[in-house]
């Protein structure tokens, strides 16, 4: 078979499973290859021999994989990260957290930022690239999470600013001296049925408990016993009223944000110090 032939037998096998069947056929090719998309349309007429090779990763890709974890690899801010089975693959929507950080990270000469829950490390990386005079602390419960982000911070050369830390959120760190706590938490509820793709992810990442928003409050608790003066979080598009309630209880009041599908995606919280 030549390359237009065995993409277009792949865009066929993919249909019922991908919205976007050309481009996935086209991505998991070229990682099969070794090569860019780019290279793949410019050869079409190119005989391969990888067609066992490449069944079989699609069938992964029927079963529902994602293709992020079939490649090995994810676009978040710009950069290529690494992912595997240990980690939940990042969203884009998670890059509006990074900017809101990055954002009030700059009002400070040399910003302490802890984040609870790096998971593949693409919050932690982002803010030491955009914020180079941050001290940075990226904490998971998972050691396996903790692995991955170690990989990636020293392929994007930023495993010198970074300490990393296994630890049941601020249990381990003993610094309670620093200025901003970032976190993307589980915060789905632990019986939420979900896409058969999210069975991949690990539950570690997914749920955070019977409501869903258990960790959320663990955290705006943690928050609250440290001199941290900003806490910035992501969120389910649900859970605003229950935090603001919660946080009411202690007379303080955050911002939420949207995401770009216009649901509400998390919060930021000022404290006076
Ligand atoms: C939703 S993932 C976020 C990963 C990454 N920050 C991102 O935005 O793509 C949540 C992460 O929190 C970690 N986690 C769950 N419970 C935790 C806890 N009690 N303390 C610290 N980390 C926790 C999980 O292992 C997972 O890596």
């Amino acid at each position: 078979m030549n390359i237009k032939e065995i993409l277009a037998y792949a865009s066929v096998y993919l249909k019922d499973v991908s919205e976007i069947p050309n481009k996935e056929s086209r991505i998991l090719l070229a990682h099969l290859l070794g090569c860019d998309i780019l290279w793949l349309i410019t050869h079409e007429d190119t005989l391969v021999t990888c067609e066992k090779h490449y069944q079989k990763l699609l069938e992964r890709r029927v079963n529902h994989e994602p293709i992020e974890y079939i490649t090995s690899k994810v676009s978040f801010y710009g950069e290529d990260f690494f992912v595997d089975k240990r980690v939940l693959i990042p969203r884009p929507e998670t890059e509006l957290l990074v900017d809101l950080v990055a954002l009030v990270g700059k009002e400070f000469q040399k910003p302490r930022i802890v984040e609870i829950g790096c998971g593949s490390g693409v919050i932690s990386i982002m803010l030491a690239k955009l914020l180079p005079q941050a001290t940075i602390t990226a904490i998971d419960i998972s050691h396996d999470a903790l692995d991955v982000a170690y990989i990636n911070a020293k392929a994007l050369h930023v495993d010198q600013k970074i300490k990393f830390l296994q630890s049941d959120l601020l249990a381990n760190f003993e610094q309670k001296k620093f200025d901003i706590l970032v976190s993307n938490p589980p915060y789905i509820a632990n019986d939420e049925s979900l896409h058969v793709g999210l069975s991949y992810e690990p539950d570690l990442a997914l749920f955070g408990g019977v409501i869903g928003d258990e960790i959320l409050v663990r955290i705006i608790d943690a928050f609250l016993c440290t001199d941290a003066g900003i806490l910035a979080c992501e969120m389910g598009y649900d859970q605003r009223e229950k935090i603001a309630q919660y946080l009411k209880k202690y007379g303080l009041v955050a911002e939420f944000y949207k995401d770009l599908a216009g649901l509400d995606r998390g919060f930021i919280l000022k404290k006076e110090l």
